[in-house]
């Protein structure tokens, strides 16, 4: 086991890492202070459930503690408002007090649904993750934690920061190979925001990491970890430098949103979002390498960059405005300048987005 720290001061908190540690979650949160005459809640779901909460039940129990469950459907699709008030009926019929914590045992559905309602029942009560997936190395750190509207992606939601995050590596094992990929989206995101080393290494070893090779996924993700750690460190409520976690994520919120929730994957319609940015940054000026490695490096994980036909120009920019990104017509992005590094840029002129969604639909050669 491997622990990283997150550093915020009253509200710093451990990432701990590495293989088989499910079955030692009863232990670390005694370790962590939890009392044992308050019940924990452990939300889950449909596919997790079955696989893990045993491990994760069993093992609080051995501890002395009391635990409630509450498994919601597996999908994007839950990330809703009736499932934030199904689990705090649970919540307040298991007797859940101030002194309760939520523990999230699945992946960044289940962390965003269940970290937001810990972030609002009694204002505010502990939480730890509990990630399974690929893609839950990012959203189980940093605090943001949110359910979807269905106009718009992640619109309600709040800050809310771990106790603790427990990250069993042995958990990936049994994930179907779409989410793997889905999950690398962001890994190879955290790399072509800030560090062109680590893009070059993941893309030597894209073979071994989409085989999840216990060294290289162990690797990757924790050096992936550490990357956002030291963004979120920097900049915990996203007043400027956090940004940057958004690249691809402008368009490809737009694209979860108008497509449904689950059509595509969240790191699928990043990745995509990804090829959007590279080809704004082209039209913007910026060299025409940026675009062809970008993709290079996509589809070596076999994630796609083809905005399909059926998404309309206008629902897309639609679906931008509601997510707060569009002011006055204009709107800011987050742009690559090269592999591994970006800017922010504010006051993009929306015919210029319009171009390039119409582009992003013509595949390899945009132009
Ligand atoms: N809060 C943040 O900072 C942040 C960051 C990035 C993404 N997100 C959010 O995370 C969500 C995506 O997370 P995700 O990709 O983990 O999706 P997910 O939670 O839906 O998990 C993907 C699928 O894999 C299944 N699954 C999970 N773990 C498994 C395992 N070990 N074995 C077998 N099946 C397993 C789930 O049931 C689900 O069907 C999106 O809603 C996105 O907005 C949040
Ligand atoms: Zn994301």
């Amino acid at each position: 086991m491997r622990t990283l720290k997150v550093d915020l001061g009253d509200r710093s908190y451990p990432i701990h890492i590495g293989p088989g540690l499910l079955p030692e979650v009863g232990r670390l949160c005694r370790e962590a202070g939890f009392p044992l005459q308050s019940p924990l809640l452990i939300v889950t779901d449909s596919e997790v459930g079955p696989l893990y909460l045993d491990r994760v039940a069993s093992s609080l129990a051995d501890e002395g503690f009391r635990t409630v469950v509450h498994t919601i459907p597996s999908g994007e699709a839950s990330k809703s408002l009736e499932n934030f008030e199904a689990i705090m009926t649970t919540a307040i019929t298991g007797g859940l007090d101030r002194s309760s914590a939520v523990l999230a045992l699945g992946g960044g559905v289940v962390g965003d649904l269940a970290g937001f309602v810990a972030a609002s029942y009694m204002r505010g009560i502990a939480f730890v993750q509990l990630p399974t997936t690929v893609l839950a190395h990012d959203s189980s750190v940093g605090g943001k934690v949110a359910i979807n509207h269905p106009l718009a992606k992640n619109m309600i939601g709040a800050f809310h920061q771990p106790k603790m995050v427990v990250y069993d590596l042995d958990a990936l094992k049994t994930l179907p190979k779409r989410q793997i990929l889905s999950g690398l989206a962001e890994v190879v995101k955290q790399g072509l925001m800030i560090d062109p080393e680590f893009v070059t290494w993941l893309e030597e070893h894209a073979e071994g990491l989409v085989a999840l090779r216990p060294d290289l996924i162990g690797e990757a993700l924790e050096h992936s970890c550490a990357i956002k750690v030291g963004v979120v460190t920097q900049d915990e409520r996203e007043f400027g430098i956090r940004a940057i976690l958004n690249l691809g994520h402008t368009l490809g919120h737009a694209i979860e949103a108008v497509g449904g929730y689950g059509t595509f994957l969240h790191g699928e319609a990043i990745s995509i979002g990804m090829a959007g940015s590279a080809l704004l940054a082209v039209k913007l000026g910026r060299d025409r390498a940026i675009y062809t490695d970008t993709i290079r490096v996509l589809k070596a994980f076999g994630l796609p960059t083809v905005l399909p036909d059926r998404y309309s120009e206008d629902e897309l920019i639609e679906a931008m405005m509601h997510d707060k990104k569009f002011k006055q017509g204009k709107v800011t992005f987050i742009l690559p300048e090269s592999i591994g590094s970006v800017s922010i840029v504010e006051g993009i002129e929306e015919s210029a987005v319009r171009e390039v969604i119409g582009q992003l639909k013509k595949g390899d050669s945009p132009w």
